[in-house]
């Protein structure tokens, strides 16, 4: 049979889709983009979205009592059903658009973690954080004087979820994990780390960044407290994400941000806050990328998210192969089947930044460096990675190609050595 026959999904005819990947670069050489997890690239449906708004349908959202902003009003309000949708949220009002994940995350630290964290209380992040699920518990334990621990990994870069049972206790007052590794690819076992904590009675954040546009996400079957996610990682523009939390949490939490929006009624001396979500939308929120976000998640509702997940782990399978062919890999990160389409690796004798300007030279785009999660390189005992990360338009000959120019790098090194 045809082996693209039996692929999950058909890339080519998605690739068509998306403009930059036809981009020829250096002297000529097909662009090969293998960094979504930095940001994914973005189909035309996304781009004439957000175009159509700002030729027909712009003005700013929730104020004019005027035809233009209701058109602009709806759009924004649709793309927040869109998000409720896709990510299984019992209700709009609990669908928060930030400016991405950073914010949504310092949001929750803000917000509750100042009004609910105290001198002794303990949070719990994991080794394997981005640095923006780790610094904004460390900004609030220093205003709070709570105590940060950390859910060590094992050497296949999994949590150790026996060292999360010794270090949650009655003082554990939130614990923050990512759903997925931005360096290791890691799967996390959200479920399971949400029954422990709540068992302790701590609540839950999940960075879910890297997970969003990747497989399904279901905040009610997680049964999370906080869960944070960005646009430009799923097809969207840059400068929007969304915090969800349940309504009783978000009713109960003082605003993030102050100013127009997020206020029903205001006086010199105080105000009142606005019902939800405008009490956490303060001044003019990312219309247009929040539309942008919208189109995105119908784009990608139209192929289907088991189905990209599937695909993935084809990808990821083919970059496992193909590096382990090039001699002298080393892939950090869990077994196949507990990883998404994430891979970071080191080669014998190059540094990382070598080896991405190296495969940059043959059109090939890699994330090299710590990935903003020092600590976790420090656990691995590297300062640097590279990383090649994928999504449903790169294909299977992208790959083999990546281990032919890895091979080629490793070459030119040992030449320059000699
Ligand atoms: N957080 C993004 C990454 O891991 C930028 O590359």
């Amino acid at each position: 049979m045809d082996a693209l026959a039996t692929l999950p999904l058909d890339p080519q005819a998605l690739r068509a889709d998306f403009p930059i990947l036809s981009t020829t670069i250096h002297d000529n050489v097909p662009l090969v983009y293998l960094d979504s997890a930095a940001t994914t690239q973005r189909p035309r449906q996304v781009i004439a979205a957000i175009v159509d708004t700002y030729e027909r349908h712009y003005a700013n959202v929730h104020r004019g009592i005027h035809w233009l902003s209701d058109q602009s009003t709806d759009l924004f309000e649709e793309a927040r059903e869109s998000v409720r949708a896709f990510i299984n949220a019992p209700a709009r009002e609990e669908v928060i658009f930030t400016h991405g994940t950073t914010e949504s995350i310092n949001l929750v630290a803000r917000s509750w973690g100042d009004a609910n964290v105290r001198t002794g209380d303990e949070i719990i992040a994991t080794v394997m954080e981005h640095h923006s699920n780790l610094v904004p518990w460390q900004q609030l334990a220093e205003r709070s004087g709570a105590v940060l621990r950390h859910i060590p990994i094992d050497d296949n870069g999994e949590l150790i979820l026996d060292e999360f049972d010794k270090l949650l206790s009655e003082r554990t007052r939130l614990v923050a994990v990512s759903a997925v590794s931005n360096v290791l690819g890691t799967i996390n076992p959200i479920e399971e780390i949400v029954r422990r904590a709540h068992a302790a009675g701590a609540l839950v954040l999940v960075d879910a960044a890297q997970s969003a546009a990747h497989m399904p996400t279901d905040v009610q079957r997680w049964n999370a407290d906080f869960v944070a996610i960005s646009g430009h990682k799923m097809l969207a523009p840059t400068g929007v994400g969304v915090l969800w939390s349940r309504r009783e949490l978000l009713d109960a939490m003082p605003p993030f941000l102050g100013g127009g929006s997020m206020i029903r009624r205001v006086k010199l001396d105080s105000f009142e806050p606005a019902d939800l979500p405008a009490k956490f939308e303060a001044g003019t929120p990312p219309i247009v990328p929040a539309i942008g976000l919208g189109a995105a998640i119908d784009y990608i509702n139209a192929i289907g998210l088991e189905k990209i997940h599937a695909y993935e782990q084809i990808l990821t399978r083919r970059a496992h192969d193909v590096l382990a062919d090039v001699g002298g890999v080393k892939i950090f990160g869990p077994p196949l089947e507990n990883k998404a389409g994430i891979v970071s690796f080191t080669v014998e004798g190059v540094h990382a930044h070598d080896v991405a300007q190296l495969l940059d030279r043959q059109g090939i785009a890699v994330r090299a460096g710590h990935h903003c999660t020092m600590p976790l390189h420090k656990r691995l005992g590297v300062t640097a990675t590279a990383r090649v990360s994928f999504y449903f338009y790169n294909t299977l000959d992208e790959i083999d190609l990546l281990g032919r120019a890895l091979a080629d790098a490793k070459g030119v090194f040992r030449r320059r050595k000699a």
